[in-house]
This record gives C-alpha cells, structure tokens and sequence, in this order.
C-alpha cells in the first residue's frame, strides 16, 4: 500500500455533492461549526435528540479516571428500548424493521412491532434461565434476524453479549467464553452458506468437550435453521422456540446507567491472544446513532438500508444492530454470501428490496469488479442512492467502479475509517457537505478529534505522513480490555500518553485530507478482517512437525493482504511427507485451530528463517520475499545468506 500512496495522492478528480442531494441532506454543514465552537456541548445536545434517557444526565464527560472514559454517567437508558419500544410508541410499529433474507430465498419480514414482542420474549427466556443483568452471553449465529434478536434481548436485560464470528473453530469460541465466562451460548443448528447448511451446533457442543467439559455454560439456546442433524444435551440445551412457549409475552424495559457494559467483542492483537473488547452504553449508541444517520444521510422513513457485515465483526454491531435500530431503519439482513446461488445474488436483493443505501467492504468491491460489470448489469441497482465502505483502503480504481457501476455514476460514497475500538465511524465525508476524494477518507466526522503524529508524538502538517491518532476521548470508545486494564494501558496509551494510538499508518496530503496506510504493527487486514500474525504462528507451532514459524500479510490485489506462511519443518518429521503436503496440511491445521478466513493463502517450507542479532525475526524481510520486491535493509541479520536461499524456495 505505501509504495503506491504517492500516486494515489495524486489522485485528483473530485465530486462534489449534487444539488438535489444538498437539498434534502441530513447532515450539513452546521455540525462541523458546532463542534468545533463546544465539542462537549455539540455531544450532550446529539446524546438529548438522538436517544430516550428514562433518567436525563447531567455530566457529559468525565475523564478523571482516564483513560477509562465516562459519558453521561449520571444518566440512564435501555438500550433495546431505544432500538424498539420508543419506535412502536411513536407509532412507527408497522415499519419494517429487519427484511431478513436467507441464502436459499426464503424471506422472514419484522415490523417494529414484531420485533419488539420478540425481543421481550426472548428476554423473558433468558431471565427464566437465571442470567441477569451483568452476565454474559456468547452468541455464535449465523446472519438471521435471530442473531439481532438475541444481541438485543441481551441488552434489554443488561447482559452483556459477546458475539464470536460464526467461521470460527471451537477452540477460538471455548477461549472467548472462557475469557467472558459466559453463562449462556445462543446458537442455530446450522445456517446457510454457499448453497450448504453450514453445521454451528456441533461447533459449540466441540467447544464446550474440549479441557474436559467444565466450562462456565448453564445452557445453550438453539435456533432451528438448517434443520441439520444434532446431538442434544438434556438439561443444558434448550430450542429457542420452544423456550419461549411457556414465558410472558411482556418485559418492561429496566433502565441502566449510561456505563452498563453492553457488549465484549474479541479482536486479534498483535500478540497471539485475542483482546476483548468492552463497550458501554449511552456513548456507544449515541455515536452509534450519530455517524448512522448523518454519515448515511438516513432517511427513515424512505430508505432501505443494507450493511453486508455480519454480525460477529463491530461493522454488524454498530451498523447492523445498533445505529440503524436506534435510528428506526428498514434494512435488510441477508445470511450467505454474495455468489450463492449464483453471482448476482447480492445486486437481485437491492432490486427486490430496492435497497437505497448500501455499506460493504472494498474487498467485496474487487471481487465483484473482477467478474464484470455485466452482472450488476442485469439487475435494476436504480435506488440506490449512497454508498459507503469500510475495512480497509478503497483504492481509487474500486472507489469509481462502485460509483459508476453500482451508484449508477450518482451516489456518494462514504469511506469510513474505524476500528473495533473505536465503536463507531471516525473518519468519513459528509454526504451533503465534503467533495469526495476517490481513496481518501478524508475528515474526522464533526465531535472527533484526529491527528497524524511522527514516532515522538510531534503533530505532522499537510504533505506528510505518520501514526494515526485519537487526541480527544469519544462517545463510543472502548471502555477497556475485558479483564486486562494493564493491557489495554499498553496497547493504546503507553506510547502517546494522553493520545490514543490507533495502530494505523496515515498521510494528510496537501488538502489536509487523510489517506490511510495500513497497519503499522503486526495485525493484518485481510479482505477486511483483522487477524493476527502472532496468533496464527502460534496455532502453526503447535502443530507437531512445524519446529518455527513466521506469518506476514502479503499485498494481495482482491483481499488487501494474504496470510503468508514460513515455516521450519521439525528434523525428526521432515521426511515424513513432501513439503507440498507439509503445506496443505498446515494450512488445513490453522483453519481447524482459528477458522476459515485464518487460513493461510501460501505456507512455504523452508530452512531458516531471518532474525536479528537479538533473535528477532524480520516479517519486514519475509513480507519483501512473499510480495517479489527486492529485499530491503538487510544489515541487522545474523546471517544475510539466510533470505537468498528462502527466495529461491519461495519463487
Ligand atoms: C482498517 C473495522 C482504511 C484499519 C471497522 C483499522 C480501514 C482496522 C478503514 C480496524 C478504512 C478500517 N480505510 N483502513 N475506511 N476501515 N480500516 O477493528 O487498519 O475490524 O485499524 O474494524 O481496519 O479493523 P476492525
């Protein structure tokens, strides 16, 4: 990505909003002078206008204990209420909530109403199985409407859900409820994915066997999906409809303060064990809300909005469930992937939804470009109306594409810059105010403060470049790392003091605009997905032949980066298969230990590996081998010879 940055910003055709979409933008201008003029005031007033406080607050921010945040903490809300109740009470009950559609077509449509009545039954179960307020829930689902259920009956009771990504093995969800200690999985029998039923049960039952049972679980609640074949554990497993045959059909609303935890989700780090990530309540949803509306210029009551993201990532916490729900949107929710049954599944749904606002990822963006602009081409994309991308960088080829192809040559694009820990977008145009900037993200949304910053924390102008960083605490921030306050001291402040450290390279060219580089430690991004080298190289280590292993994120055209393997074979198995074979079956290891998307795209076998005098080993050098580029500094290897011999293995 960087060796390219100076061409790409150089990029210089530009696209200012259009007249009929000045006209009825939600956000304007206005909110940049606001916040700029009282950044807390601006917060408290969109806190007060976006959500419903049973108890107003009257602290916007309190930053003693820093740099553990609290905002509006002495007020107090409910999270679901905000997403369902106020909607139906405003007499909004007939809207669509959630077009749920699954991979083989079938079609589950909620109202407002609907889905409030299911949320406080399903609320209601989990009560009656003893879980309250505080407890955790993990929620291991495939992309139905039941997985935003269960996210939102577990906020309705002050749970605190940790959702685990439906790709990912028994070892990666046992860690998470372990390190959550969860009370109470939710899953299905199997979903949809690829024209199969994908089996999510017996991933579960795996889970909870593996260190000889024991686990904290009491339950597990089972949604009846792909009708797939399960074992079934009497006493602990439970079907979800059955489950609510016998509760009430009523659950009021209990208030929690603004700093209940909400929710835990795990994210790969840059040393092998997942962080989980805390996020609370009324600064949560606020931003939530916030960036949601005025970033996607929502229009409740017209739009039809689609977030592709699945719910196991942030993208389907904030923008599946949270924002949109908080702001009343009609969305559709589809469970497979985008080939399934054929290649224009995902431009047949807008045209049978017609859906107005679409949010992807450029990984996406590419593959589709990859197979042609026919294929969007034989279904009506006409009401769409803006367009938006997050994950990683869009470069300016995909960025026009979509314009063109997908926005018909008319919709904005919105690229929106987060993280994880972030909560919600930090950087993003405006849709009726910025002039886009194909491949840039441009500007930190109005109430966000942003900075490019050299190595010693020094504030960098227009034309350069540096480390990304937050200067001013955010509504949605994370709340901390679950059970690691030491961790998350070291991870995100340790370096800056006072500044968050966002792990991302960035530029500001000479517009001031702000273009992003990539990770500048070791998490890769792959087709938007975090993912951890460490963490990979120590699920290869513990295979028995593998002696070493190094893992880098290699550019790849469609997916961003690629998992790049180096591995030292044991001596006492070296003879035992072919390296071909060593290499298919450490691939297939990594995606059984962590999951599918872990799985590497080249694992090499070879001798040595390069490393420092101090033992060290230079992904630098690695990732320069695994791309075709020449090799770079090598004056700090032990052993220079060593990268010569790896090239000839690998090329
Ligand atoms: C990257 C996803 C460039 C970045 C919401 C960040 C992006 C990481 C963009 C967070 C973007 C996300 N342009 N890079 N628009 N959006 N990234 O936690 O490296 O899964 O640090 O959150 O994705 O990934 P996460």
């Amino acid at each position: 990505m960087s060796n390219n940055i100076d061409n790409l910003m150089h990029e210089d055709r530009r696209f200012p909003p259009r007249d009929e979409f000045i006209a009825q933008a939600i956000g304007t201008a206005d909110l940049y002078t606001d916040s700029a003029a009282d950044r807390l005031g601006f917060w408290d007033s969109q806190a007060k206008q976006l959500l419903h406080w049973h108890k107003p607050f009257t602290r916007v921010l309190d930053w003693s204990d820093a740099p553990v945040a609290k905002w509006f903490d002495d007020g107090e809300l409910n999270v679901a209420y905000n997403c369902l109740d106020r909607h139906v009470i405003a007499g909004h009950g007939d809207r669509v909530a959630l077009y749920g559609e699954g991979e083989p077509g079938d079609q589950r449509v909620y109202t407002y109403s609907e889905l409030t009545a299911e949320v406080k039954r399903v609320a209601n179960v989990f009560l009656s199985l003893g879980v309250n307020a505080g407890d955790r829930i993990a929620i291991y689902m495939p992309m139905i409407p039941e997985a935003v259920i269960a996210m939102l009956a577990s906020a309705r009771i002050g749970a605190v859900h940790t959702v685990v990504f439906g790709g990912f093995s028994s070892d990666s969800l046992r860690s998470r409820i372990d390190d959550a200690q969860a009370k109470l999985v939710i899953t299905a029998d199997g979903g949809w994915r690829k024209g199969k039923v994908f089996p999510l049960k017996p991933t579960v039952d795996a889970a909870l066997d593996a260190h000889g049972g024991g686990s904290t679980v009491t339950n597990v609640l089972v949604v009846k999906r792909g009708e797939n074949e399960v074992e079934w554990t009497a006493g602990r497993d439970l079907w979800w409809d059955e489950a609510q045959a016998g509760v009430d059909a009523e659950h009021v609303a209990q208030p929690f303060p603004s700093e209940h935890p909400l929710f835990i989700l795990y994210t790969s780090g840059t040393t092998g064990k997942p962080k989980g990530i805390l996020h609370t309540t009324g600064g949560y949803l606020t931003q939530a809300a916030f960036t949601h509306k005025n970033v996607f210029d929502l229009h409740p009551e017209t739009d039809v909005y689609w977030c592709t993201a699945d719910v196991g990532w942030i993208t389907g916490h904030s923008y599946v469930v949270y924002g949109p729900l908080a702001n009343g949107a009609t969305q559709v929710v589809y469970e497979g992937t985008p080939d399934a049954p054929h290649p224009g599944r995902w431009w047949e749904i807008i045209e049978k939804y017609k859906v107005t606002i679409l949010y992807t990822a450029p990984t996406a963006i590419r593959s589709f470009m990859k197979l042609g602009r026919e294929i969007p081409g034989k279904f009506d994309l006409s009401s769409i109306r803006l367009l938006g991308s997050v994950g990683e960088p869009i470069n300016p080829e995909a960025w026009i594409w979509y314009h063109d192809i997908i926005g018909g040559g008319k919709a904005p694009i919105v690229d929106t810059w987060w993280q994880t820990e972030t909560g919600a977008i930090m950087i993003a145009a405006l849709p009726g105010v910025t002039t886009l900037k194909p491949g840039s993200a441009q500007v930190p949304i109005p109430g966000v403060v942003i900075d490019i910053v050299d190595e010693k924390g020094v504030s960098q102008g227009k034309n350069s470049g540096g480390l990304l960083v937050i200067s001013e605490p955010w509504p949605a921030m994370l709340r901390g790392i679950w059970g690691d306050p030491a961790r998350f001291q070291e991870t995100y402040w340790e370096k800056f003091g006072d500044k968050y450290f966002a792990g991302d390279g960035a530029r500001y060219d000479r517009d001031g605009d702000i273009w992003l580089l990539g990770r500048v430690d070791d998490v890769m991004n792959v087709s938007g997905h975090r993912l951890s080298t460490a963490e990979i190289e120590s699920a290869l280590v513990g295979n028995q032949i593998v002696a070493e292993a190094a893992v880098v994120g290699a550019a790849d055209e469609t997916t961003g980066q690629a998992v790049v393997a180096f591995v030292i074979l044991k001596k006492s198995h070296v003879d035992d298969q072919t390296p071909a074979e060593a290499s298919a079956l450490l691939r297939k290891h990594v995606a059984d230990q962590i999951g599918a998307i872990a799985r590497p795209s080249k694992v090499y076998i070879v001798e040595e590996l390069p490393k420092t005098r101090s033992g060290k080993i230079m992904r630098r050098l690695l990732q320069d081998v695994a791309e075709g580029r020449e090799i770079g500094d090598t004056t700090t290897l032990t052993d220079t010879g060593v990268l010569s011999i790896i090239s000839a293995q690998v090329h």
